[in-house]
């Protein structure tokens, strides 16, 4: 929970923070935390990002996009769905709705989640870009995904067996980073 005897540590400066480039979100996920003691998870992050994977969490998720636009991709009853989420525009996905947020360099955005509870799961799942089958999925407890998500995804990309789709036979190609094609 935030704390209410620290008013100054409440105040995010994030303009400052996107000016400040890439050198304030080291790592590879390009994402940093803003609030980390508080019941929302707040995290801003920068393209480019490069995956093909479909996350699945309990809670609705919620995409603010200040620079750049994006594709949120998800997997929904009527089928696959490409949802461009342009600068100064909301954009929620649903509790328990696959998505796969594609990011283009240079971009930046603000994702608000519910903080995970102990006993929450997770999936990540991988869909055939031919056939839209599903080709793999992993459930996790929610405690275990900061550790668990990157080795998770370097093995399935590493792994062109785990990559072929069941169903059809195609093979998922690895994802490389993401650039926007709005008429695709
Ligand atoms: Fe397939």
């Amino acid at each position: 929970m935030t704390d209410p005897a620290e008013p100054a540590s409440r105040i995010v400066p994030v303009e400052r923070l996107l000016k400040a480039g890439a050198d304030a979100f080291p790592g590879a996920l390009a994402a940093k935390s803003l609030y980390p003691d508080s019941q929302f998870e707040v995290i801003l992050v920068r393209g480019p990002n490069q995956r093909n994977d479909f996350h699945v969490d309990p809670y609705d998720e919620l995409f603010l996009q200040m620079e750049g636009t994006i594709r949120v991709d998800t997997r929904e009853e009527g089928g696959p769905r490409r949802q461009l989420v342009r600068p100064g525009e909301l954009y929620v996905v649903p509790a328990g709705v696959p998505h796969s947020p594609l990011r283009p360099a240079g971009t930046w955005g603000l994702v608000v989640e519910i903080r995970r509870r102990p006993g929450d799961v997770e999936l990540v799942e991988w869909y055939c870009d031919a056939c839209g089958g599903l080709i793999e999925r992993v459930s996790m407890a929610s405690s275990e995904m900061i550790e668990s998500l990157g080795p998770l995804l370097e093995g399935f990309q590493a792994d062109e067996r785990r990559r072929t789709c069941g169903d059809c036979g195609h093979v998922l190609p690895r994802p490389g980073p993401f650039t926007l094609d709005e008429g695709a």
